[in-house]
């Protein structure tokens, strides 16, 4: 890998959060095998990853996730942090995947429709501000002096991810070669009930009104925030330095940290960068 500075570093176009893990594991999932039942949610960092997590665990919960996975990242595992756990190939199916790959860093396995990808966007502007806050809570992240230092990073792919921008293009200009569903993080805040049938349907998971009932509730904001199993304050203080995940978990509130001249700024970049780009993003919740 290449190191970018004392943060980041690079291997194969992509932006990698320093030491966290090596080249010889990104390209051993050249080589990982796809089950037809595998379920990987593929998100850029702050698209409400967690969230989704969550949602797609409680559809999809059994009885031997209690002794099995204390927590939904145990569930859930990263797939691109191998983070000492027990080889995939040894897990019972269905398996769990996160990640915030991009298409070429993925098993090749999943081109052709084999396993299951659910792919959840959020409006940049929101986006950005989230990671900027989440930058001063999670310990290994660089520390900027402003959202202004942030946002130029950020615009420029310098971060964690890379560049937002390619990220969604990258999968939805090849998403015909994946079995994917794409979501949106705004049509989730707006009507998370039908987010989660959409979710059951494409996992083919047949619940009644109640049970959907059930996992609706559970993946409120206010009800994640205080689930020991959803959220991540397992994570130890030194690492995560706020138990922050949960921050605010809306729509607009770029509004709060962008300045005018940044909003322009960004506008006219997400003009040239995204003008083929068939879909559209909902900015804050009157339009
Ligand atoms: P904010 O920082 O804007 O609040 P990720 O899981 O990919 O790191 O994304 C984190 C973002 O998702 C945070 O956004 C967090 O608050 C939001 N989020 C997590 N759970 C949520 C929920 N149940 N409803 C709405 N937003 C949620």
């Amino acid at each position: 890998m290449e190191t970018l500075n004392n943060y980041l570093s690079k291997y194969k176009g992509y932006v990698f959060a320093k030491g966290e893990t090596t080249a010889e594991y990104i390209d051993s999932l050249q080589h990982f095998e796809i089950r037809d039942s595998d379920v990987f949610l593929v998100t850029y960092p702050k698209s409400g990853t967690i969230w989704t997590q969550n949602i797609i665990n409680l559809i999809c919960e059994d009885a031997t996730d209690k002794t099995q996975f204390p927590n939904n990242l145990e569930k859930m595992p990263w797939l691109e942090y191998r983070e000492g756990r027990a080889d995939y190939s040894l897990r019972s199916s269905p398996r769990f995947f996160a990640t915030h790959l991009t298409p070429r860093l993925m098993p090749p396995g999943l081109r052709g429709k084999k396993g299951k990808i659910v792919y959840v966007v959020r409006n940049p502007k929101d986006n950005a501000v989230s990671y900027y806050h989440f930058s001063k809570v999670w310990a290994k992240l660089e520390k900027y002096k402003s959202f202004e230092n942030f946002l130029e990073q950020y615009l420029t792919g310098n971060v964690g991810g890379s560049s937002w921008f390619d990220h969604i293009q990258e999968w939805h200009s090849e998403g015909d070669q994946y079995n994917i569903l794409f979501l949106s993080y705004e049509d989730m805040v707006m009507d998370l009930r039908t987010a989660v049938e959409k979710i059951c349907k494409f996992l083919g998971k047949n619940l009644d009104d109640v049970a959907i009932t059930h996992v609706v509730e559970k993946a409120t904001f206010k009800n994640m925030k205080k689930d020991p199993k959803a959220n991540y304050e397992f994570i130890p203080r030194d690492l995560l330095l706020k138990p922050q995940f949960m921050r605010k978990g809306t729509i607009g509130d770029w509004k709060n940290t962008f300045t005018v001249a940044q909003n322009e700024m960004f506008d006219q970049i997400f003009k040239e960068r995204m003008k083929d780009f068939p879909l559209n993003f909902i900015w804050d919740l009157d339009n």
